[in-house]
């Protein structure tokens, strides 16, 4: 079986997404899927390309119990992009910047987050690098990824070339 290719970006790729990438590895490795998932994050810009996560990002990884060893960051590239079923961004800023780079055929793989989550649809995830609110990424990032991996699980096979709708509240 195919893996679900999962691609988890923000800007800079040292808080945000790292976060998102590992939470999610761990929920897989919880439920016993992560044989059927390639999880990875990637960054919209080139600024901090190949370094380590926040100070502040690891700090919560940490207290969270969450892995990120070896995470670097990663810009974006044509094969990631290629390669992803489902592009989960942090913000507005994040799908306008991807929408230049990406054929807009492969718009359909762009998600924003929170628009999974009941109510909280075209919420943004604030960027802790200037909010220094690290556990409030967590905390979003906590209500949507369950409700991704659902979603992937109910929906991958059969909505492979369609695009995600949710209610809103
Ligand atoms: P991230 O946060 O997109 O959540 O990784 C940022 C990281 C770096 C910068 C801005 C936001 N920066 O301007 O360098």
């Amino acid at each position: 079986m195919k893996k679900t290719n999962v691609l988890f970006v923000c800007l800079g790729n040292i808080c945000r997404s790292p976060m998102a990438e590992a939470m999610f590895k761990k929920m897989l490795t919880n439920e016993g899927l992560s044989d059927n998932y390639s999880v990875s994050s990637a960054a919209t810009e080139n600024d901090e390309a190949g370094s380590r996560p926040h100070p502040g990002a690891q700090k919560t990884m940490d207290a969270h119990h969450l892995d990120y060893r070896g995470k670097r960051s990663h810009p974006i590239t044509a094969t990631d992009i290629q390669n992803a079923d489902y592009i989960i961004t942090m913000d507005d800023y994040n799908i306008s910047d991807l929408k230049e780079m990406i054929p807009q055929d492969q718009w359909d793989k762009l998600h924003l987050c929170m628009d999974i989550v009941p109510g909280k649809k075209g919420v943004n995830i604030v960027d802790p690098w200037y909010t220094h609110r690290f556990e409030d990424t967590y905390q979003m990032l906590d209500q949507a990824l369950p409700l991704w991996l659902k979603y992937m699980q109910d929906h991958h096979n059969s909505k492979r070339e369609g695009s995600a709708s949710f209610d809103s509240e």
